[in-house]
């Protein structure tokens, strides 16, 4: 975890969103499509057979460093096809919201809302009912994309999405069904709570009242709960009156209150009030044999208090929050306080009691920020494995692919997107889960560099 990124420059002056268009920041110009890349390291597991794609922002030119905000450039996914033992391709494309089109003076994609300026989809891409889907927060519908990653349309959903979606559906390994945590600016006081089936068809949608507007990135589920964030991380009129690009602030006297909802999203939800923090992404959640819902998260001492571009404002802490419906205890301890963020698992044990937890160093100082080598933690154990990439080599999230739909839990590889800031290429490395401190099984060169980005998924070959 020694890794320096040489190409970041010195931010000295004040804080603005330059340092978000700097170094592996700074946005490609270019959509590629390149055939049989080549393997740098080791070999392609031949039983490798679909697509490993991820999305960010991939901001056009022209944008005003001292306002430009990390989460809100033009959405961009990289992919990579691996069949056969071989990495058949390469792709990376904007997706095209309406605006995305225009500026690359292209007609507008086929969109079912009356809103023409539909927030750049660039935080996430998932399969939602057979179909890849670009997928953002605050308000912003997905956007369908082919299996080669060109624009098909604006989705809804098939007409049963209310408004807003999520970045971070989370997919019920017992049932198929996604579980979102949804919120717009526009509701005022509540976020939407939405079950979609596996035909790709929102069938429950639930109003959640609460005291603010917070920005809610994220939720986990257990077998019988949704638990939900509502976090003082809170909508800004004045942010917003005052041209914001993402007009959400810290606000820290709201408080903060971690809830669990009926996972049918029947009933209310109940609220345990926990120290102001802010949360992007659980770990993940499960129910323990006393009943009580056991929650590990990224956790963030704040965000867009010190610096409002991004979410940088120190070490982000590796905690567990422990909540007892019977008796309304909480309990909060800190499993690691080494800086790491972007935390996934293996998705078959997503709610359920789990062992094994992969997260990427995330160097946050308030000033500059970047995501150096990889942890793998067993949480059973307490023991946790690094693996260091090399000098001037950081990573982004890492994505658990099993070795079978049987395997188990850390039978598998690890993929992310490495950019080497030595010579300034990127590759795609896939790590063996079992052996994260070893050689990596496979590099395999990429004819661009990849920006960082947020979040991935390994989308399988349909059987
Ligand atoms: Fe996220």
């Amino acid at each position: 975890m020694s890794a320096t990124v040489s190409s970041v420059p010195e931010a000295t002056g004040p804080l603005i969103g330059d340092r978000y268009l700097a170094g592996n920041f700074a946005p490609v110009d270019t959509e590629v499509t390149a055939f049989d890349l080549p393997v740098l390291h080791g070999a392609i597991p031949a039983v490798l057979d679909g697509r490993y794609l991820r999305n960010g922002p991939n901001p056009f030119a022209g944008e005003d460093p001292s306002a430009y905000h990390w989460f809100t450039g033009a959405g961009m996914v990289h992919g990579v096809r691996l069949r056969d033992g071989k990495a058949e391709w390469y792709r990376n494309r904007w997706v095209r919201s309406p605006q995305v089109a225009r500026q690359l003076g292209e007609v507008p994609p086929e969109n079912p809302w009356d809103d023409d300026g539909v927030f750049a989809a660039n935080t996430n891409v998932v399969d939602i009912g057979g179909t890849t889907m670009a997928i953002v927060e605050a308000g912003g519908p997905p956007i369908e994309l082919s299996d080669e990653l060109e624009t098909l349309r604006v989705g809804n959903l098939d007409g049963t999405l209310p408004k807003a979606f999520s970045a971070h559906p989370k997919r019920n390994p017992a049932t198929g069904e996604l579980h979102v945590a949804a919120y717009w600016w526009g509701w005022g006081n509540q976020i939407q709570y939405l079950v979609v089936g596996t035909d790709g068809r929102v069938r429950t949608a639930v109003d959640v009242p609460l005291p603010g507007a917070p920005m809610v990135h994220d939720l986990a589920i257990t077998e019988r709960w949704a638990v939900l964030f509502d976090l003082p991380c809170l909508f800004d009129l004045e942010a917003a009156m005052g041209g914001a690009r993402l007009p959400y602030t810290w606000q820290p006297d709201y408080g903060a209150r971690l809830g669990l909802l009926p996972i049918d999203g029947s009933g209310e939800a109940r609220w345990f009030e926990i120290e102001p923090c802010y949360v992007y992404h659980p770990l993940n959640a499960y129910e323990d044999a006393q009943g009580r819902v056991v929650l590990d998260v990224a956790r963030h001492r704040s965000t867009f208090a010190g610096d409002r571009h991004g979410p940088n404002e120190g070490s982000v802490t590796l905690d567990r929050y422990a909540l007892d419906p019977a008796t309304g205890a909480v309990g909060h301890d800190r499993l690691d306080d080494r800086s790491q963020e972007f935390p996934r698992h293996d998705e078959r044990v997503l709610g359920r009691a789990y062992r094994y937890g992969y997260t990427a160093g995330f160097d946050s100082d308030g000033r500059h920020l970047s995501m150096r080598g990889a942890y793998k933690h067993d949480l059973v154990a307490a023991t946790s494995t690094a693996h260091d990439y090399g000098p001037g080599r950081s990573t982004g999230e890492l994505v658990f692919v099993p070795e079978s739909p049987d395997a188990a839990e850390d039978d598998g590889w690890l993929m992310s997107f490495v950019h080497d800031a030595t010579d300034d290429h990127s590759e795609l490395v896939i790590l063996h889960a079992q052996d994260v401190g070893g050689d990596p099984v496979a590099r395999i060169a990429l004819p661009q560099r990849v920006p960082m980005g947020f979040h991935g998924n390994w989308i399988p070959t349909p059987a």
